[in-house]
């Protein structure tokens, strides 16, 4: 064994031990998601997760309060080589330890919508005044509250395609822009750490670039009502494209400059059957990787808009559909771009275009095109709410059990035959030194010492290594 592989192998094992004693918060640099204790580029490989639609939720159920689903669930985006899903609707009065414990030791994370179809728990698009209150602002805190602390959550989505048409377009901004902003307020005031805060677009021509830039921009004195990352939610890409046919040429173009990570909150046209989903391969192009952070295929399961890639049937069973295992091929074989990857198609790209790229937020301009951003909100609606904090359960990763990562209900192929996979959640994040010391969440010096427990353990494993190499050397 060459010094050089020695140095390799123990490299490794520092990295992989790391990797396995954190879940990693996802930070923003510049315009890149990274992991916060690698430092490695993160790129988003997703789906959209809602079982039901978003009516599902209820006082006593959501996607993320069955845990036996959530194994079921789990195993099943192991399968299909995911790290993220998105949720739309949740209840922040139900309990989601369990199933966030699954998904941060199976290494997924998670992008929560704020907002459900409930009463006061979403903004009414052509009334945003009659809806945007403090029993609203108590939702979106408590979902906020609760979900900041689990290290997974990726980020949240304030709202959902609210501007979608001309009048929204009329009405609406300045009141998206505001729930941003008491979001960015909330967490910095509550949160254990800065969650990002987003939104996700209807990818419309006639917004596409100016609702994006206006949701990016800063006045000086209130920073915090800019976005972290954008999502667009794309259906261009349908059956065989290249970049041009597709006009994803032009997405790249209109989101080259902007200032914040942005990737497909939704995408997987079905127009065109089977899908074959190619278009994760332009996706994670260099053609498109340093404008876009990955994405997300709409959606895990089949509901009446037909964009299901497994079907949930009424008693818990599963059947695995052919849409499935195409997105799984790319998936599973598609290599995520790494930092140096990044670095050199940045540099190349200016060459040719010579663009002057902006780091910093843009100031506000005074107008928008084809929107409207003048509209008075009330102000101060949610400051006695960001004072006073809301009354939720934080969130808390707990132990789980074998029998917790075991999926105990049928999954079968798309023949109708018990399915071949895996039924077991794979363990690629360790929760145990953090759980071995249940007084973390109390304050900062008791989260280092979790830290600094795990980083112990890495030396009976680098001692180890040192002597098998010293012996084969010898
Ligand atoms: C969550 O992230 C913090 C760093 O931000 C880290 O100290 C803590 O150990 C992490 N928790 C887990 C369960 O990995
Ligand atoms: C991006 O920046 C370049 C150079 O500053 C400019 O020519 C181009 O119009 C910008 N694109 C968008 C979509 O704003
Ligand atoms: C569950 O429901 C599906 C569809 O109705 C059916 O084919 C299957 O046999 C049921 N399985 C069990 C275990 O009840």
């Amino acid at each position: 064994m060459s010094a050089l592989n020695i140095w390799g192998t123990l490299v490794l094992v520092i990295y992989l031990e790391l990797v396995c004693g954190y879940v990693s918060p996802i930070a923003i640099h510049g315009k890149q998601f990274i992991d916060s204790i690698t430092g490695e580029p993160f790129f988003i490989k997703g789906v959209d997760y809602q079982p039901g639609g978003s009516s599902e939720v209820t006082e006593d159920n959501d996607p993320l309060s069955d845990s036996a689903i959530c194994a079921r669930d789990i195993v099943l985006f192991q399968d299909l080589g995911i790290n993220t899903i998105r949720i739309y609707s949740l209840n922040p009065d139900l309990n989601h330890d369990k199933c966030m414990s699954m998904l941060a030791v199976a290494g997924i994370y998670v992008i929560l919508d704020v907002n459900s179809p409930l009463q006061n728990q979403h903004l009414n698009r052509y009334e945003p005044w009659t809806t945007y209150n403090p029993v609203y602002l108590e939702h979106i805190f408590k979902l906020v509250e609760q979900f900041s602390y689990y290290n997974n959550t990726l980020g949240f989505f304030a709202g959902n395609e609210v501007i979608n048409d001309k009048i929204s377009a009329q009405i609406s901004p300045p009141y998206v822009k505001n729930v941003i902003g008491d979001m960015k307020t909330y967490i910095k005031t509550h949160s254990p750490r800065v969650v990002p805060v987003g939104y996700s677009a209807a990818d419309d021509l006639n917004y596409r670039i100016p609702l994006s830039s206006y949701l990016e921009c800063a006045e000086e004195q209130s920073a915090s009502l800019s976005v972290d990352f954008y999502g667009v939610n794309s259906y261009q890409w349908c059956g065989r494209q290249t970049m041009q046919t597709s006009g994803y040429d032009q997405l790249v173009d209109a989101y080259k400059n902007y200032t914040k990570p942005v990737f497909f909150s939704e995408f997987g046209c079905n127009k065109v059957l089977p899908r074959t989903f190619d278009e994760v391969q332009a996706l994670f192009s260099e053609n498109m990787f340093t404008t876009f952070s990955g994405g997300l295929v709409y959606e895990f399961s089949q509901e009446d808009n037909g964009y299901g890639l497994v079907e949930i049937n009424s008693n818990g069973t599963v059947k695995v559909l052919d849409d499935f295992d195409s997105l799984k091929k790319h998936y599973k074989t598609i290599r995520l771009p790494n930092s140096d990857q990044i670095s050199s198609a940045i540099a190349e790209d200016r060459k040719i275009s010579q663009q002057a790229y902006r780091d910093e937020t843009p100031s506000c301009q005074a107008t928008y095109e084809n929107l409207n951003t003048n509209a008075k909100v009330t102000k101060g609606l949610a400051s006695s709410l960001v004072k006073a904090g809301v009354e939720v359960e934080k969130g808390q990763y707990v132990d789980l059990t074998q029998n917790d990562l075991r999926c105990t209900l049928e999954i079968v192929d798309n023949k109708g035959i018990t399915w071949q996979g895996d039924t077991e959640v794979k363990t690629v994040r360790d929760l145990k030194p953090y759980l071995a010391n249940p007084k973390h969440l109390k304050n900062d010096k008791q989260r280092k010492n979790v830290g600094s427990t795990a980083k112990i353990s890495l030396w009976p494993s680098l001692f180890f290594i040192l002597l098998t190499s010293m012996i084969q050397m010898v």
